[in-house]
């Protein structure tokens, strides 16, 4: 049996190309190797407010968005985390045994729980619904971008601490970066991470940007006072430039530093701009067509969650008998 891998993404926000080149991009390319799970979160979205109508569009668009990057509905599933109710439940039960500790301290709950002025308590427990999805599912392998690294540590040691209080019954999963690409910064401010909850709209180049616009987006793209590249002085921008470059070409270290050194940011900019809409414009072809089709994103979505469901039940329900809740015989 191949070893299983499961990830997913939020439904809120538009889609970016760092989601892009931290997860989706490897997602593709694991599912010929593994049995793979991508999950649209939609029960991790509600944690922060959303607009239902936005949301429910978001569901869709992101599935649309799946399938036309180029995982392919015969080899992985898609799947909506909030039809397979076992998420939920797990999640319950694998709150009963994480510390609040654990959960308060997480800096993504930190950042999020700054901006909200009442912090609703599925914001603190949105990493024990992670665990839960993953755990849910025995998967050995988390493909995911690099501000997860924490949220996956958190699942491995709740894993272990049940595990410890019940006896074996989960399997410790791995995280596994891009080795170019984990971490793609905004363009507006290469301090910051590149984020779908940023409205700034010279932050983020959307997977569904129109070509002028990403070239616009890229062509503003905060800089600094150095006219060319410098490998060896990479100011933090030109730095995130050429490493989104790098994870949509694959190129090597040594072209890389062969092509670009000493060229002028103008230039740069433009073959950036190049690279990344020679690979936008065909997926966003694919997204309309695949769009376009009735009822076709919704039977992928439903097929998708008969598939695992088998899986996820049989989890919680040995996870029950481990608890000693009652199940009906
Ligand atoms: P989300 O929706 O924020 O992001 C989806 C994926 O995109 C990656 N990512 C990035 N990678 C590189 N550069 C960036 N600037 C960047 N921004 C986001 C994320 O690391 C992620 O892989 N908690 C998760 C969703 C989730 C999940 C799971 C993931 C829920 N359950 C189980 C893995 C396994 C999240 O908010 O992703």
């Amino acid at each position: 049996m191949k070893p299983r891998v499961f990830s997913g993404v939020q439904p809120s926000g538009d889609l970016h190309i760092g989601n892009y080149l931290g997860a989706l991009k490897n997602w593709v390319k694991l599912q010929y190797d593994y049995e793979c799970i991508y999950c649209i979160v939609d029960l991790h979205a509600v944690t922060v407010y959303q607009d239902p109508a936005t949301l429910r569009g978001k569901i869709s668009e992101l599935a649309a968005l799946f399938l036309a990057a180029g995982i392919d509905p015969r080899q992985s599933v898609i799947m909506v985390q909030s039809s397979v109710p076992a998420h939920a439940e797990l999640a319950w039960m694998l709150t009963c045994v994480t510390p609040v500790g654990w959960l308060t301290r997480m800096t993504q709950y930190k950042a999020k729980a700054e901006k909200q002025e009442t912090v609703g308590d599925g914001l603190l427990q949105y990493p024990v619904l992670m665990a839960a999805d993953i755990l849910l599912y025995q998967a050995q392998i988390v493909p995911v971008g690099d501000d997860q690294v924490q949220h996956l540590e958190l699942t491995r040691d709740i894993a272990q601490r049940f595990n410890s209080l019940y006896g074996e019954t989960f399997v410790m999963p791995e995280t596994k970066l891009p080795a170019v690409g984990a971490r793609i910064m905004g363009l507006d401010d290469p301090l910051k991470k590149m984020s779908k909850s940023e409205t700034a709209s010279g932050h983020a180049v959307a997977l569904l940007d129109p070509p002028d616009v990403i070239r616009r987006k890229i062509q503003r793209a905060t800089t600094d006072s150095q006219p060319c590249v410098d490998f060896d002085a990479l100011g933090p921008g030109v730095a995130n430039l050429l490493n989104i470059f790098q994870a949509f070409s694959e190129w090597t270290d040594d072209r890389m530093r062969a092509h670009f050194s000493g060229m002028r940011y103008g230039r740069l900019k433009q073959e950036v701009a190049d690279m990344v809409i020679a690979h936008l414009e065909p997926l966003q072809r694919r997204y309309r067509e695949i769009a376009g089709e009735p009822g076709y994103v919704d039977r992928v979505l439903k097929e998708g969650a008969e598939r695992v469901a088998p899986i996820a039940n049989a989890t919680v329900e040995a996870v029950k008998r481990r608890m000693g809740l009652y199940v009906p015989c």
